[in-house]
């Protein structure tokens, strides 16, 4: 069995971000959101993966590299434009061969890993395995109509949906799913569907079968969603201090503080990550906050927020929260008349002020 992970797609929900990097790199309680995704599949047992990557390949490369590191064979597989995820699957058959494999979306978090799914799907052998979950808005998602485990219908982002479930981004195929993805067309966004792919399985009598997922799962695809991903995985780490916190300092709860950080005269409530290099000086960092590594952070206050490598936050009066600034942003303050906010914003940027 081979795995297939989507890392595509413009990620436009999270401009700026993404205009330099790939939504699946940035890091989650400092680990990018890819590397989860890896991990879950590397402990179902899946040694040979491909990565499915667009225009932020080399990006992607870099940061994953040969697989080595996770033990894992990882070969990368081009997609010249984002087509969808049914065009993922077919320029991946050369690659799959007629193996069964997971598709695995690599801006899709899930809580506990895949292996019970896996494992699920090895033992029963259907054409093709789906995992659904109830969600308050399924009109963001593909949605299905389901009879005790079979699954009748499949509809992509339905205007009027029929069901609270939600199609997961974690999906079990064997090879005939090359044929489907082959037979449909275009969708009103332009894009092959794989839920168009898979309600081709249906119609044309193939088993397709679904599990409800009942831990936590997460499309990290917005802002809000990759605070409440930050703030569920926080919450599993344990106290790990390899730091230095000096003796006006205080650290409460659980923190984990990376080799080379230097805590002074501050407060870290967690849950918190404070990442390698970073030094926090006279200031508060809440419940809820990553701090990616080589970041500053002085006379200031952050909660509920995610911060990337190379930042630093410099004398800001009022509180940051729920708050994700990319890499190297300098936020500081003015010491000098007139009183006014300066801004140097990237496109597509977003600022709150009260
Ligand atoms: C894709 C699928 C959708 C699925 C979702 C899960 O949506 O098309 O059916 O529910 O992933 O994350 P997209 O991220 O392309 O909007």
């Amino acid at each position: 069995m081979k795995a297939l992970i989507l890392s595509g797609g413009e990620g436009t929900r999270l401009r700026p971000l993404t205009h330099t990097n790939a939504k699946q790199l940035v890091p989650i309680a400092n680990k990018p959101i890819l590397f989860y995704g890896i991990e879950a599949i590397r402990d179902a047992g899946i040694k040979d993966v491909g990565i499915v990557v667009g225009d932020t390949a080399k990006e992607i490369k870099d940061a994953v590299g040969d697989g080595s590191r996770w033990g894992i064979k990882v070969t990368y597989i081009k997609q010249e434009a984002p087509l969808g995820l049914a065009h993922a699957v077919m320029i991946s058959e050369d690659y799959i061969k007629d193996e069964s494999f997971v598709m695995y979306l690599g801006d899709n978090l899930i809580k506990g890993g895949i292996k019970d799914f896996v494992d699920e799907f090895r033992q029963n052998t259907p054409n093709s395995q789906i995992l659904l979950a109830k969600v308050r808005n399924p009109e963001r998602f593909g949605v299905a109509e389901v009879d005790g485990g079979r699954v009748v219908r499949l509809v992509e982002k339905p205007k009027r949906p029929k069901t609270d479930l939600a199609l997961v981004g974690l999906y079990m195929f064997d090879k005939n799913i090359f044929k489907a993805v082959k037979e449909i067309r275009p969708s009103w966004r332009n894009e092959l569907e794989i839920t168009d792919a898979i309600q081709y399985l249906i119609d044309n009598g193939y088993r397709v079968e679904s599990q409800i997922i009942n831990g936590w799962w997460k499309d990290t695809g917005r802002l809000e969603d990759m605070l409440e991903a930050n703030r569920i995985l926080l919450d599993t780490l344990k106290t790990e201090i390899n730091g230095i916190v000096d003796s006006e300092s205080s650290v409460e709860f659980k923190v984990v503080i990376e080799e080379g950080a230097e805590i002074i005269k501050s407060v870290i409530r967690g849950p918190a990550i404070i990442g390698r290099n970073v030094k926090i000086i006279n200031s508060f960092i809440g419940p809820f906050t990553s701090i990616d590594h080589d970041v500053r952070v002085e006379n200031s206050e952050i909660e509920h927020s995610i911060i990337l490598e190379g930042s630093s936050i410099l004398g800001i009066g009022k509180r940051i929260g729920d708050s994700l600034i990319g890499k190297n942003v300098e936020v500081y303050r003015l010491d000098k008349k007139p009183e006014f906010y300066r801004l140097m914003l990237g496109d597509y940027s977003r600022v709150g002020v009260f």
